[in-house]
């Protein structure tokens, strides 16, 4: 089996990591391919680095530009590498847009794809990481999913529940595994060294990056104008590449560095980072990735957008939703540093996305699909009669698998009063009410 891994950006880096490292352990044959789209030292060479996986095998180059382009450019490398490596399967995480180039150029290349990081939904098809996440999601064979919850939005997009797989999020594996290894190391960066971090108190981790707020003056400003009341944190702020540009050509960038209690540096390696945000009281972000550590290392984050696609965490009583509006992100931020109760709540709530062994289970269920022939994508040759779409209600102690192999059926939607409920094999349907097809 050949298993070919494309990424991007720097969170793929990051939460394809444990998943590359559970395939090399395994022994089985994979090339990795880097779109090329993020291309600074500390935006993607130095995560091989500190992560320790291979550098990739290919790198397309494609650097920055619009949309079309970017992903243009993606596409025909892409193609490329597919026709002369012919793997079995192409993995692609989240939503960048190296995951709608992948999948739809494995896609039509008849290859199978394994979505990581699949079934998250913002419902906010203005944000670019909303469209290629659900491009991708149509074109996948096999969906790593980290909750429930978001396998629950593709059952409510016609998604048959087989292909599913609940995994929990790689980046608790990314996390765990590296959180001990930077203990023991210390933080490395001279900047941050000179700040003295490794003693200062009271820090508030700053990360954002995305286009409605740094690609948007008002949005931007307001959120500065917050960060100037928060003057008894110190606020590190390591830039995105985007922002830093973005900012400096509002002409917000001296403002904003010109703060005492602001530091600004460069981004930093995922080792001084997990540092940084372990040490920290308060995480204020817009980042995907930063949302799923936070909880995972038991720190508050207000995440600075409107709506996210990280609802668990907010559920789960660890992350608050602030948007930009300036009195909403003071008004929860000096919540938390003023009440140790409701901060402690906050630092306390479970962490959705799972144990930190996602890339296990990924790579399992792969070589799952591989034995049973589940990899090969054909066209249909059974005559595949009809099927009527029913409804049932259940009073008796039956499973999922143990309906569907006796009704010859597909079981879709299990609603266990007014909860929607993933249907697992093992689920004890009794008392439920349930969708599914009858093939005739
Ligand atoms: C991309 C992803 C986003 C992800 C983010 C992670 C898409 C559509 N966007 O956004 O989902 O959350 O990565 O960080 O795929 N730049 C540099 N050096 C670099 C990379 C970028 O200077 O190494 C600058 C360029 O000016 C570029 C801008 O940052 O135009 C934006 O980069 P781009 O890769 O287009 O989008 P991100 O904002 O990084
Ligand atoms: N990160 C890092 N150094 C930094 C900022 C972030 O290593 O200076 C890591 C962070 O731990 C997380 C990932 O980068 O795992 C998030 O990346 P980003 O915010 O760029 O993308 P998103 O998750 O929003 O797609």
């Amino acid at each position: 089996m050949k298993i070919a891994t494309i990424l991007g950006t720097r969170p793929e880096i990051i939460k394809m990591a444990p998943i590359i490292d559970e395939i090399s352990k395994r022994g089985i044959d994979q090339i990795i391919l880097h779109t090329g789209q993020h291309y600074d030292k500390e935006m993607s060479d130095n995560f091989f680095c500190d992560l320790e996986i291979p550098t990739p095998d290919y790198n397309i180059h494609v650097g920055s530009g619009t949309h079309g382009k970017q992903t243009g450019l993606m596409m025909k490398g892409i193609e490329e590498v597919l026709i002369e490596e012919k793997p079995d399967i192409v993995l692609v995480q989240g939503d960048t847009n190296a995951v709608l180039a992948g999948a739809l150029v494995a896609s039509k290349l008849h290859i199978a794809i394994g979505h990581v990081e699949a079934g998250l939904r913002s419902f906010d098809m203005t944000m670019p990481e909303e469209i290629n996440r659900r491009a991708a999601d149509v074109t996948s064979t096999m969906y790593f999913i980290p909750t429930e919850q978001s396998a629950l939005n593709l059952l409510a997009e016609g998604f048959s529940h087989k292909n599913l797989i609940i995994t929990g999020n790689t980046v608790v594996d990314a996390c765990f595994r590296h959180l001990e290894i930077a203990k023991k190391r210390g933080f490395e960066e001279k900047s941050l060294e000179e700040l003295y971090i490794e003693n200062m108190n009271n820090i508030l981790t700053l990360t954002m990056h995305r286009a409605e707020n740094v690609d948007v003056k008002e949005r931007a400003a307001s959120i500065i104008s917050a960060l100037k009341e928060l003057s008894d944190m110190n606020i590190i702020f390591p830039i995105h590449p985007r922002t830093k540009h973005t900012l400096e050509s509002f002409g917000l960038f001296d403002e904003l560095n010109n703060l005492d209690h602001v530091h600004i540096v460069k981004p930093l390696g995922y080792l001084d980072f997990l540092l940084l945000t372990s040490k920290s009281t308060l995480i204020l972000t817009d980042s995907g990735g930063l949302q799923e550590e936070a909880i995972t290392l038991n720190v508050p984050v207000l995440t600075l957008r409107y709506n996210t696609e990280r609802p668990e965490t907010v559920t789960a009583g660890g992350n608050i939703l602030v948007g930009s509006d300036k009195e909403i992100i003071l008004e929860k931020a000096n919540k938390i540093l003023s009440d140790k109760e409701f901060a402690d709540q906050m630092r306390n709530a479970k962490n959705p996305y799972g144990v930190g062994n996602s890339a296990k289970l990924t790579v399992d269920a792969i070589q799952d699909y591989y034995k049973n022939g589940l990899l090969d994508i054909k066209a249909p040759e059974d005559i595949m009669g009809s099927f009527t779409r029913k409804m049932a209600s259940v009073d008796e102690d039956i499973t999922v698998a143990e309906f569907e192999g006796s009704h010859n059926s597909l079981i879709h939607m299990v609603f266990d009063g007014d909860k929607m409920r993933f249907p697992a094999d093992d689920l004890n349907l009794n008392g439920m009410m349930i969708t599914y097809d009858k093939r005739e």
